[in-house]
């Protein structure tokens, strides 16, 4: 097991693009193992390459498991490489995220209900996935942003967005 640092908000890299990731590479799966360590010790759903200072087109999900009761690798891992989301679409859906990235703050943030996907599995096998919702469909968007430098607190609105950044300044800052 291998838990990884967690870059925090204000690291350049967070702000980056990521560069597609090579689903041949072997270094991948190890890569892959250390997120998910990464993300269960940290108690998140979802972890995106780049929050661990990798720059690459890749994030891991697993959107129900117990947390609460600290019953690790139950729900379903999965695994996306070289995501795209096609299609956004439904209703606006305002939910309630955080963010590993960002500590201590949850806002409530705007995203459309369903989602058609595509994406390549730690396999190499290539996925299609039409009409996405509920939650997987909402940390697939979360982790995706990732991977396009845009954290959820770029997508508040400017007033909160404003108001969330002077905060985090102030945890951030306690915190070193
Ligand atoms: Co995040």
């Amino acid at each position: 097991m291998a838990v990884r640092d967690i870059l925090i908000c204000g690291d350049p890299v967070l702000k980056r693009k990521a560069a597609p990731a090579d689903p041949t590479d072997p270094e991948l799966k190890t890569i892959v193992k250390d997120m998910f360590d990464t993300m269960y010790e940290n108690r998140g759903v979802g972890l995106a390459a780049p929050q661990i200072g990798l720059s690459i087109s890749l994030f891991v999900i697993n959107h129900d498991w117990n947390r609460d009761e600290g019953k690790e690798k139950d729900g379903v891992e999965e695994v996306f490489i070289n995501p795209k989301l096609l299609k956004a679409y439904g209703k606006d859906e305002g939910y309630e995220e955080g963010c590993l990235s960002v500590p201590e703050i949850h806002e409530k943030v705007q995203r459309k209900d369903t989602i058609d996907i595509e994406y390549t599995d730690l396999k190499g096998k290539k996925h299609t996935e039409t009409g996405v919702t509920g939650l997987r469909a909402r940390v697939f968007q979360h982790e995706y942003d990732h991977l396009h430098g845009i954290l959820f607190i770029d997508r508040l609105s400017p007033v909160k967005k404003m108001f969330v950044k002077k905060e985090l300044k102030r945890i951030i800052e306690e915190m070193e």
